[in-house]
């Protein structure tokens, strides 16, 4: 098991000594004949105090004056970044295992999930180099000499989700980081134990204060450090009903910036012209990948009803061929789900919908083990089923037939997130036709593709409960940064 028993504090690498908690994995062993979740390590258990310690470092970082981190030339910062992406890279072995172990996440993600992590790091570096050559012109007008230049917001609080909680939490801190803010870094609760091989590389990287990590329950650490006032930005990546919660801890709400990462139901939609193996493959990827748990996973499907039945017979036989069992075994797509509970909460989801006349069309096709949920593919989904709006955030496929195209618009103008869609068909009119009218409600619109966040450099938000700010490499640098003036008269 790992022993998490460090954490870092303006600057120092101190040893915990306070109560810890265990971190059981997904994945299941077998004692005499109970199967139960194996206990892979243990984190320290903060208190109030200790968040509250770290909120006053990183608070003293950011005010510490000329030459200290806000202020420290760009280049300076850039090298500290490039040696922590160096260091990180070290350890690429031990955080994918751990990626394995805590999430139930197939090596084959897990890896990549690093790797992307690494690239995303070098992108924002070469990002940044971009932005400050464009921001460091002077420009004169009436009179006036003005630098515009790109400065930081101050103490940000970065959270990440357990699905991805090595890129999501990355792609906020990393660029919060690098425009100079100071950061408070709260790693997702499972998947948090990742974030111990990588303790040495922050603290060999960054200044003293610049990034203070915090371990425990965020119910105990969170409200003290929202409340206090002090935390200028929320970067946060998870559930909705969290981000307000967060937000509304803040004495002064239209003093924070939040970047925030949240639900999304989004929606493919089937025309009858489409391809039918490329839909059935790409809403596949789109909709199980890492068992259905991605904010940008395909969670409801419209098909035309002239092909509705083709698609789902297609859709259930690939799910059926689908290979399930431990992240680590070879060609694994189903692996078992972190979240206690979840099974349990899926099952709900299709009795649900069994209840008002969906039939699973793939039930039984594996032999459940406790942390798995063989996938579900429910039809046809009706708008009194829970599923037609809630977000499953698991291996569970709603699928609805539709007779006119207005049904799936009203159904994505009409929901509470606005986050993507796809679109499958050949002729080019009415795909083109459909564009405007949807792009206007989500914030990426993929054609005869699953929806995804990459290729990273792409913008990455939404509407409505999705998103707030856009994470991409370029516009996160913008997104942790205000655009501030120098003004000096030209005389
Ligand atoms: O959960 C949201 C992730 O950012 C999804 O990223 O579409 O590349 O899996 P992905």
């Amino acid at each position: 098991p790992v022993e998490m028993n460090r954490f870092l504090l303006n600057g120092e690498l101190r040893r915990w000594e306070g109560p810890m908690q265990e971190v059981f994995s997904p994945v299941c062993v077998r004692n005499g004949t109970d199967l139960s979740r194996k206990m892979i390590g243990r984190f320290p258990v903060m208190t109030e105090g200790d968040a509250l310690a770290a909120l006053a470092a990183a608070v003293e970082a950011y005010d510490s004056g000329r030459g200290k981190w806000p202020t420290m030339p760009v280049a300076a910062r850039i090298e500290c970044i490039q040696e922590f992406a160096w260091r990180m890279k070290e350890k690429r072995g031990e955080v994918v295992r751990l990626l394995m172990w805590e999430i139930g996440k197939s090596l084959k993600d897990s890896e990549k999930e690093f790797d992307r992590t690494v690239d995303y790091i070098i992108d924002t570096i070469d990002a940044l180099k971009e932005l400050d050559r464009v921001s460091s012109r002077f420009v004169v007008q009436q009179g006036i000499i003005g630098q515009i230049r790109r400065s930081p917001l101050g103490v940000t609080l970065c959270m990440g989700p357990y699905n991805y909680p090595l890129n999501e939490t990355f792609t906020t801190l990393i660029p919060a980081l690098i425009m100079g803010n100071t950061v408070l870094l709260k790693p997702p609760r499972h998947g948090i134990l990742l974030f111990s091989p990588l303790l040495g590389a922050f603290h060999e990287s960054f200044p003293p204060g610049v990034v203070n990590t915090l371990f425990g329950a965020g119910r105990t650490i969170t409200p003290p450090l929202m409340s206090s006032g002090k935390v200028d930005v929320l970067a946060f990546i998870g559930s909705s009903k969290a981000a307000d919660a967060l937000q509304k801890e803040h004495p002064k709400m239209h003093r924070l910036r939040s970047v925030l990462g949240l639900e999304a139901k989004n929606p493919a939609i089937i025309l009858p012209d489409a391809d039918l193996d490329m839909s059935v493959e790409e809403c596949l990827v789109g909709s199980l990948s890492f068992n259905g748990q991605r904010c940008t996973a395909i969670k409801i499907i419209f098909v035309h009803q002239s092909i509705a039945e083709k698609f789902v017979t297609s859709f259930a036989k690939a799910i059926t061929a689908l290979t399930y069992g431990m992240p680590w075994e070879p060609g694994v797509v189903i692996t078992p789900l972190p979240e206690p509970g979840k099974p349990e909460y899926l099952s709900g989801l299709v009795a649900d919908a069994r209840r008002h006349g969906a039939s699973v069309a793939n039930e039984g096709g594996g032999s459940v083990r406790e942390t798995f949920f063989y996938p579900a593919l429910l039809y046809p989904v009706t708008a009194q089923m829970r599923i037609y709006t809630e977000e499953q955030f698991g291996p569970v496929i709603p699928v609805l037939p539709f007779s006119d195209i207005s049904d799936p618009i009203e159904y994505i103008t009409a929901s509470e997130y606005g986050q993507q869609v796809s679109i499958f068909g050949h002729e080019t009119t009415e795909l083109a036709n459909l564009i405007d009218p949807l792009v206007n409600q989500v914030s990426r619109v993929n054609i005869n593709s699953q929806c995804q966040r990459g290729p990273d450099i792409f913008p990455f938000t939404g509407r409505k409960d999705s998103a707030v700010g856009t994470l991409s490499v370029s516009d996160a640098l913008r997104a942790f940064s205000i655009r501030a003036l120098v003004a000096a008269r030209d005389s």
